[in-house]
């Protein structure tokens, strides 16, 4: 069949409007943006997406505005660029927020942009993933465009749970609109370009007359660190892309689905002798938990999520014989890895995610207890402890634990214990397991005897050593099942890979309920 020429210039017409979508808001704000070191939403989707792999939809969408002289500027994508493509060779559903036109701002058009792919998500159960790079709500539009940012917000809330949800801020992201990435599973920032506040700096120095800058006040390493809103601080937006496709391959596309098997050749019956060193002769000494982790997992990979915040406690993803694993360690060389506030959230959110992906949780336990002191109690470690508590409770994917030393009071039961449905419970022969340290014990329950001694010192010592030989050992506990092996640690990975083979039929189901009440 010939094509006429009418045919042809149809389809000459087709390309020249899909160019002029291309270009944005024009070469002149494209090199604005460059200038500022950041790419533009196509060249950012170009590096997230498996190669050819990009499908564009509305691309034509323009805004409906003839507010302010809006009428004529009607730039076609309307400041955001949508669809799907894959990564690794699975589908995902993207927007990528175009600063180029209108700032990124969110008009409604917009907005029916990102909700539409949100949409088509939830259906074929397939991860979404935000570029966020927008000036907040389309001043012009008005409510309107606040309209549209609750649309986002309820997909988000609605689709929690069921697709993973990435957000990555890569430009501003300022107002209400940090309401959709602080909904979304993980929120990814770039140092230096991005930044996200409710209030920027002008309007804190009217109100409460601070100087700061809006890095300070909102960016990757103040939000990596201080506040915990952002899981991942990149050096530039590549790394920042790739770090998203790196997450992804440890997570399932949907609820429904077990996370990806990737082929190792790390032998799942490596005994580690290092291990067998890690644990300090003084029980006060630290050590780092992090090269535990790295012994006993495939090839030493260990993907760290939150790696800036509170980082008396490790959270993140690894894989043991192909199969990842969530990993929920104390950090003995920081704060000797004690439970505050921080690191009971932190935990806590990490758990509901892979308890929510059916990935399966790794507990690597050496806690001396909560963190003391009225700057601890006033920011409710009561209410935050009972975070992780009821997220480490109600979870109920496959949950093993290894006490690699101190197990002690509250942080003993809260970490995973086997009363709280721990599936197989590990310790070393170094795990001291008890109410609470030697000495503070002792203390407590031989105080009289101790005032009253002549040599207070030495009778101290003496009933520190024995309350030592009787608790701080792994054998009591053992003696009741609440452990279930005391294990070598160099055979460590062996065990847990044996163990989470046997838990992959594993079914485990809570009350019937709306929903859980959860200490926020
Ligand atoms: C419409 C906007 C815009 C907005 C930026 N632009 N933000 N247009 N609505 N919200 C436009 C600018 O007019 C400009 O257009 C272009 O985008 C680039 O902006 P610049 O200011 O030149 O860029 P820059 O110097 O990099 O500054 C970026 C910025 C600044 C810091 C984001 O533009 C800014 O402060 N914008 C307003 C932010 C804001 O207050 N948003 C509302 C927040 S409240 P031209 O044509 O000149 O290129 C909110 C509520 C959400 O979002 C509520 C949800 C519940």
């Amino acid at each position: 069949m010939s094509t006429g020429s009418f045919g042809k210039e149809k389809i000459e017409e087709l390309r020249k409007l899909k160019e002029e979508a291309k270009a944005g808001g024009g070469q002149k704000r494209i090199d604005e943006q460059h200038k500022k070191g950041k790419l533009t939403a196509r060249e950012r989707l170009e590096i997230l997406l498996d190669e050819s792999s990009f499908v564009e939809l509305d691309m034509f969408v323009r805004h409906r505005s003839h507010d302010f002289g809006l009428e004529k500027q009607r730039f076609p994508g309307d400041g955001v660029v949508t669809g799907y493509g894959k990564i690794d060779g699975r589908l995902v559903f993207v927007f990528s927020q175009d600063f180029t036109v209108f700032g990124g701002s969110l008009s409604e058009a917009h907005a029916e942009k990102i909700c539409k792919v949100m949409d088509m998500a939830m259906k074929m159960g397939a991860p979404v993933i935000g570029l966020n790079d927008s000036g907040g709500a389309r001043i012009q539009e008005g409510v309107v465009s606040l309209g549209g940012y609750a649309d986002i917000f309820l997909r988000n809330t609605l689709a929690s749970g069921v697709i993973p949800q990435i957000s990555a801020v890569m430009g501003p992201s300022a107002g209400g609109a940090v309401y959709s990435p602080a909904i979304t599973d993980f929120i990814f920032m770039v140092k230096n370009t991005s930044y996200m506040f409710v209030t920027g700096p002008n309007v804190v120095k009217t109100v409460t007359h601070e100087d700061v800058s809006s890095e300070e006040l909102g960016g990757a390493i103040t939000h990596a660190t201080k506040s915990g809103v952002a899981h991942f601080a990149s050096d530039s937006e590549a790394e920042c892309l790739m770090g998203i496709r790196q997450l992804l391959s440890f997570i399932p596309q949907n609820y429904r689905e077990d996370p990806p098997r990737i082929s190792t050749k790390d032998n799942p019956d490596r005994a580690e002798a290092e291990l067998d060193k890690v644990i300090p002769d003084n029980p006060n000494k630290p050590y780092d938990m992090k090269d535990v982790i790295k012994l006993v997992v495939d090839d030493g990979l260990f993907f760290e999520v939150h790696e800036l915040f509170a980082q008396n406690m490790i959270v993140g993803f690894a894989r043991l014989d192909g199969k990842s694993v969530g990993i929920v360690a104390n950090q003995p060389a920081v704060l000797a890895g004690v439970l505050d506030n921080d690191a009971s959230v932190k935990a806590a959110r990490f758990v509901r995610f892979c308890d929510a992906f059916n990935i399966p949780l790794l507990i690597l336990e050496d806690v001396p207890g909560f963190l003391p002191g009225t700057e601890q109690e006033w920011r409710g470690i009561i209410k935050n402890g009972a975070k992780l508590l009821y997220a480490l409770s109600e979870a109920t994917v496959p949950k093993i634990t290894v006490i690699t030393r101190k197990a002690y009071g509250g942080a003993y039961d809260v970490m995973n214990s086997k009363h709280i449905r721990g599936d197989i419970n590990f310790a070393w022969p170094s795990a001291e397991i008890a109410v609470m340290g030697p000495k503070g014990a002792v203390e407590i329950i031989f105080k009289r005897e101790i005032e009253k001694a002549e040599n207070p010192g030495e009778v101290e010592a003496k009933l520190i050593a024995d309350y030592t030989a009787k608790f701080a050992n792994p054998y009591i506990a053992a003696e009741r099942g609440y452990i279930d092996e005391i294990i070598e640690p160099s055979r460590t990975r062996p065990r847990l890979i044996r163990a989470f083979e046997m838990l992959e039929t594993k079914v485990d189901t809570n009350p019937k309920k709306k929903h859980g009440n959860i200490p926020l």
